[in-house]
This record gives C-alpha cells, structure tokens and sequence, in this order.
C-alpha cells in the first residue's frame, strides 16, 4: 500500500485512527493551506433553490433565543427577507452535484467508502449558526472562509436534557470544554456525541463539513432480518421433532430459546449471504427516489465500438457509492448503490480498481468481454458516467 498523505499536519493517519477517530476532537491548523473551494456562497444559494438539493435554514433570535427552521427547496425571496445577522443556510450532499468537490473528499479515503455519508456545506452569517448539539456521526469541519468560532466538549446521548419545543437539538447550559476560532485552511474533527456549537465569527463564514455514518442497531437487524426473509419459503419454519413432554404447557423452555438461536446463527454464519446483505445495505445511495440511470441503455458492443476510436475516461457517478468483499481468491463480490456483481479473474481488478479511483481511464484490449459487461451494468445503472 502506498503511503498515505496525511490532512493532519504531523500527525500521521495511523496515529490520528488509533488516538483520535471516534475518541476526541482534533484541531488542525493550516490542514488545507491552498483549498481552492468548490463552491462559494453565490453557488451554494443556487443548489439550496434546487428541487432535489436538501437544504436548511436556521436562523436565531438571539433576544428570546428562539430557534427557527426552514426546509428547502428556497427561492431569492427568501434570501432577501433574511435578517442581517444570526442565520445560517446549509446544503447537503454538495460533492452529489459539484464534481469539482471530489478531490476534497478523496483526502479522506483512509476511512472506508461506505462509512463515507456525504459533504455538507453551510454558510453563515455574523453570529449565525445551529446552536449546541450533538450528531451521532463523525464529522470533519473545515473552514473555508471567514471565521467560525467552535465551541466542543462532553458526551451528550438520547437521555441528554435538551431544550424543549425547538426546531433543532439545543443542549441546555451549555458549558464547553474547548473553544477555537478556525479560520481559512482550519480543520476540527469532532467524534460522534461530542457536543459542539460552530458560532459565525464574519459575515462570510463558510463551513465544509465532510460527514461520516454509521447505521444503528436497529437498522442493521431490520435490514438484515428483511433481506433473509424474503428469501425464504413457508416451509422454513421451526421445528421441535425431540419435544419431550413438560410439567406446564405454559413454559417457554431454554431448548425452545436455543432453538430460535440457532435459527438467527444459521443465517449469521453464512459470510456469502452475510457479506451480500452489507454490501447492498451500506451502498444502497443516499438519495434512493433519485433515479440516477443513463437516460440511454448502452449495449456491450457500443462499449467496444467506442474503445476501438480511442480511450475513455470512466468516473463514478459523484452521488454513487463503490465497495467490494473479497470472497476468495480472485473472486470478489462488488457493491454499487445497492446492487451487487460477483466478479472474478480480470474482471476483479476493474471492480477493485472502481472502489479504489473516482475516475479510470479504459483502453482498448485491456479489459475482457466480462469485465465489459460490468461496466455496461454500471453505466445503465449510472454508477459510472462517461464523457
Ligand atoms: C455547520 O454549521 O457548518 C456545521 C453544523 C454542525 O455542527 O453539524
Ligand atoms: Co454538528
């Protein structure tokens, strides 16, 4: 593996994954000196008027601290009736629809693909921002312009007090550990439940926030038990041929719980059933409804009409998420927005070579009629794009 640069000054990836990623906050100065932002303020209101963009607006009355919520999609009207100050716009999702944004993201490849949720942009004004919460994620926040005052510290959970009937989690008496002004180039890591409050210190402050996840519990047993069950017949049911005759027909006996047991563990165990189900889970896209497909279904021989005139350049799709599990020697199984393709000899290394490059160039003679067909599946799917 080639060496990893790292966006943490002296501190090397490996020491910041083992002292720091999901333990406490991180302060880098100077992480990015030359970012060129992808978007500034002008774009970002832009995005924010876009039917399919998610977007917010929080904007404070700091005289009754009263908090106020909007959803997008906005218009200029909106913008104009904003007050000077204490308001603050935030997208979602911004690296979706700039491509430009991918190469900020890719820094942050030392954290698996489908940890990776997406890149939230804000802006805000003087004073503006969403107040003392908490997120169940980790988040990287760098600070592109103007300056933002971070205030962070202490664990906060579900059982936390916080402040009631608010449209957005305030934390009561808020008491921060930390406080740091961050200015252009800045990065701050906050670990997810960490609380923390980002206070515009300009009147052009501008946030990028390069957000992980992590799906609950929950989800992942809801999910999990789905995906197994419709796959099964009626027939696959419990049995109890030894049942041997008991004292009160009222008990649930511990064979009964160990059978259930071994039900749930028949299933655990199977790592090609469990390995599929992930995959597809983790990379099933963020926005779902958005149909992402090529407006033109393309056949394996257009593919290889277009190869003889020349190379092509291959990029994932922006909003598109790429994972693979290795289940063998030369055979792995790749994930793409939810959809999965087993893949083995040479056809492995494109799937690979996908999970490990936004963007590959594709000539002719390199690849084989199998690993072709993949990518006219990715293609149709519009997981990946061509120019
Ligand atoms: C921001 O205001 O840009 C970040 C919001 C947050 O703390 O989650
Ligand atoms: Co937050």
């Amino acid at each position: 593996m080639t060496e990893q640069p790292s966006p943490f000054g002296n501190i090397s990836v490996e020491t910041f994954l083992q002292e720091y990623w999901q333990k406490k906050p991180l302060l880098i100065r100077n992480a990015f000196p030359d970012l060129e932002a992808p978007v500034g303020p002008d774009e970002l209101a832009g995005l924010a008027c876009e039917e399919d963009v998610e977007a917010r607006l929080v904007v404070q009355n700091p005289e009754n601290d009263d908090w106020e919520l909007q959803h997008g999609p906005f218009n200029e009207e909106t913008f104009a009736e904003l007050p000077e100050k204490n308001w603050t716009l935030l997208v979602q999702a911004v690296d979706h629809w700039v491509p430009e944004a991918t190469d900020l993201v890719e820094q942050f490849r030392f954290i698996p693909n489908w940890r990776y949720d997406d890149l939230m942009v804000s802006f805000a004004s003087q004073g503006g921002g969403v107040g003392p919460h908490y997120d169940n994620y980790d988040v990287f926040l760098i600070q592109t312009q103007g300056k933002r005052r971070w205030e962070v510290g202490g664990f906060f959970d579900q059982n936390s007090p916080r402040r009631p009937n608010m449209p957005v989690m305030i934390i009561p008496d808020w008491e921060p550990e930390h406080t740091w002004v961050l200015e252009p180039g800045d990065m701050l890591y906050i670990p997810p439940q960490v609380g923390h409050n980002g206070v515009s210190e300009s009147d052009d402050c501008m946030t990028y926030s390069v957000g992980f996840r992590a799906p609950s519990h929950a989800e992942i047993l809801r999910s999990f038990t789905d995906f197994v069950g419709e796959k099964l017949t009626s027939e696959s049911r419990y049995t109890d041929p030894g049942l041997a005759l008991q004292a009160n027909p009222g008990q649930i006996g511990p064979e009964a719980l160990q059978q259930v047991r071994d039900i749930f563990n028949q299933y655990l165990n199977d790592d090609k059933q469990l390995s599929q189900w992930l995959g597809e889970f983790v990379t099933d896209p963020k926005y779902p409804d958005l149909d992402q497909s090529a407006d033109e279904e393309i056949e394996l021989a257009q593919l290889q009409a277009a190869l003889a005139d020349g190379d092509l350049l291959l990029s994932r799709n922006e909003g598109s998420r790429f994972s693979y599990y290795q289940l063998g020697e030369s055979i792995v199984r790749l994930f793409a927005d939810g959809k999965s393709f087993e893949c083995s000899g040479v056809t492995c290394s494109l799937a690979t070579s996908l999970c490990q490059n936004p963007n590959i160039v594709i000539n002719q003679g390199e690849w084989s009629d199998d690993a072709l067909t993949l990518l006219v599946e990715l293609l149709n799917n519009g997981s990946v794009y061509c120019e």
